[in-house]
Order: C-alpha cells, then structure tokens, then sequence
C-alpha cells in the first residue's frame, strides 16, 4: 500500500497515509515513483497559499520520475524509467507525493538513458523550465557571450537558469534577494551579483540599456525593471511570478527598442520539445548536472520546507524521496 501526502481542507492540511491502492486515480499507467521534488507551485498547493488545489483529498506534487510497473497502453513496459512534469498534475490531478501514481500514457517522457531518476528531478519543473527559457533565447537569436540577467537567481529555476546560461558561454548577472548567496551564485557561474532591492523601485519607462537577454522568475516590479534596462532587441524570457503577477511596464522597450517578451510555460509543452528539452539537460557534462544545491526531503518534512519556500528561504532545490520520512 502506498504513503501518499493527502491534502484536506481542514487542520492540518498535509498529513502522511497510507492508502489502498485502489484508491489511486483509474489511469492507465502504474508508476513507483523513485524521486518527486518541491516546486513553488508545490508550496502554493501544500500551504494553502495559492488556488492550486480545488478537490480534496488531493496528493500534490506537480512532477516525478519513477519506474514503470504497469501500462496498459503500448508505449511504456515494466521497468522504463519515466518522467512527468505538468501537464496538471498536482493541480487538478493527483501528483508526485507519493511511492505509487497511477497517470495518463501521454503525460509520460522516458527518462534518456544518461540520466537517473534522481538526477532528473535534481532538475524537476524547475530545472526544464531554465532549459526552455534558454532553448527560447537561443532560437530567438540571443548570441553566445551575451549579457544575460536572471532575477530570482536562489530559486530552483533561477540557480538552474545561472548554471546552464554560464555553461553556454553567456555572461550571467544575478538578481537576488539573498546577498549572503553571492559567494554561490558566483560558484554557479554568476559574474556580477545585484541586490534584488535595486530592481524592486517604481519602474520607469525606459533605463539605461544593460542587458541583451533576461530570465525572469520573479515578475512584478523586478520584470518592469529588467524590461526597461533591455539593450535593442533585447531578448526576455518571462518564466515565473515570485513576486507577483503584475506587470507595471509601459509599450516603450517594446516599441523603442524593439525588446521581446517571451512567455515561458512548462505545464502545457508538447511532448516533443520536452523530450529535447531532457536531452539538452543529459548532454550538460557531469560537473554541470551535478553543481546544483540541494536538501533532500523525506515526506514529513515537506509542509515545513514548503512554508520556507514561499517565504523565499530556499536556495536551490529540494530534493523529495517519497520512501523516507
Ligand atoms: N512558467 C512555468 O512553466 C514555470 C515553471 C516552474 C516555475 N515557474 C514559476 O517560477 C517561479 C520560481 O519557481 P521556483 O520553483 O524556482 O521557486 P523557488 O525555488 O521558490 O524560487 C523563487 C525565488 O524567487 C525569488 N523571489 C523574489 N521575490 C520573491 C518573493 N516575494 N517571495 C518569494 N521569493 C521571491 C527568491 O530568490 P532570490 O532571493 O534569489 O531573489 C526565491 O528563491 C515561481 O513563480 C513559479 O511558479 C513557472
């Protein structure tokens, strides 16, 4: 019988069970999963502080990867090893806190062979969410060497964004609001670390030009900020909202210099470009994929983790073994 975090709307909202396999949603492929991971999303949904979640009891968990056991359809067998992401999973469906879900065949990647089940949630949403934001920059022409800024740049999508950016040759400008980080930020591949305070003020139409190419995770104020201090043609992938949902900007980057705005989602990607997605995430050399900071949960420790997290206190990523406490 599977642990599962299930959510109800009562006090406490997130408790460990364990719960009879039929229980599970009748879909058609069984997984055990190996690794799950924590998410801002995740934290929105496990803390209540967010509408992520609408029918209880519900078991959150917006990714996983994991081994197949069952599949009732043709395109998986017993023992591939698996990847989800998205697709409202941990949102309308239930998700990746758990040993065993059972999900659609079509939500299902297979995890390329370079890659283990837990080094791939080392990347999780977030870490696909930095690869598309790059994968957008590069194809819209953003040129190697670049000046590129990533606000956010502690969270899971931002450090993953600062490591594969360095990685290609841009040179990386972190925006955080930990400066206590800068020393890691640095390690990660960051030239320059920039108080998020400085991004925070009343934005202005338009800035001295600094930057060519911009990873936002933030929003709010901050991307206002990053939008108004773009050289011409800039390049800005908008990929999150850590700080809000609104967007205080005036036409002037777009119409004065010619800056784009590109909207990043991850949840909804067909399934061919996350495959390439995960296949420019296996080829980063070792050292690169293994850079990143991690805590590695067990399930219990998951509520108190994802009050930190919405709280801004995380660094890195958080790693989940559902089979731990
Ligand atoms: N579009 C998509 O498909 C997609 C996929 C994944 C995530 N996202 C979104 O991207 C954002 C980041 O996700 P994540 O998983 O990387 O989260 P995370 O690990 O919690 O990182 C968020 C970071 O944002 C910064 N931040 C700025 N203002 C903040 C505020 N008011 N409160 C809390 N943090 C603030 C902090 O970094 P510093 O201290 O360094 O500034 C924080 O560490 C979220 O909004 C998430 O929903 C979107």
């Amino acid at each position: 019988m599977p642990r599962v975090l299930m959510l109800k709307d009562e006090d406490p909202r997130a408790r460990v069970e364990t719960i009879d396999e039929e229980r599970l949603p009748e879909r058609a492929v069984t997984v055990d999963i190996d690794f799950s991971d924590l998410n801002y999303k995740d934290a929105l949904a496990v803390t209540g502080k967010g509408k992520i979640v609408r029918d209880y009891p519900f078991v959150p968990g917006i990714d996983f990867a994991g081994t197949v056991r069952s599949c009732e359809g043709g395109r998986f067998a017993r023992g591939d090893k698996v990847i989800l992401t998205g697709w409202g999973v941990g949102e309308r469906y239930w998700g990746g806190f758990a040993e065993t879900m059972r999900v659609d065949e079509e939500w299902l990647v297979a995890c390329p062979e370079a890659l283990s089940t837990r080094e791939a949630m080392l990347f999780g949403t977030a870490g696909l969410s930095a690869m598309l934001s790059v994968m957008r920059l590069q194809e819209a022409g953003l040129a190697r060497g670049a000046r590129v800024v990533v606000t956010g740049a502690t969270g899971g999508v931002g450090s993953w964004a600062v490591k594969m950016l360095a990685h290609y040759g841009y040179e990386v400008h972190a925006v955080t609001g930990k400066p206590n980080q800068e020393a890691w930020l640095k390690e990660l591949g960051a030239s320059e670390v920039l108080g998020r305070h400085e991004f925070e003020g009343e934005p202005r139409p338009l800035e001295k030009s600094r930057w060519a190419g911009a990873i936002d995770t933030v929003g709010d104020n901050v991307l206002a900020n990053v939008l108004a201090q773009m050289e011409y043609h800039g390049l800005v992938a908008a990929v999150g909202l850590a700080g809000g949902s609104e967007l205080p900007t005036t036409v002037m980057p777009f119409i004065l210099r010619g800056v784009s705005l590109l909207g990043i989602d991850s949840a909804m990607q067909p399934l061919a470009r996350r495959r390439e997605a995960w296949q420019h995430i296996a080829e980063l050399p070792e050292a690169v994929r293994h850079a990143m900071h991690y805590e590695e949960l067990g399930m219990e420790m998951i509520a108190e983790r994802a009050e930190a997290m919405i709280n801004g206190d995380i660094h890195g990523r958080l790693l989940l073994d559902p089979h731990i406490d």
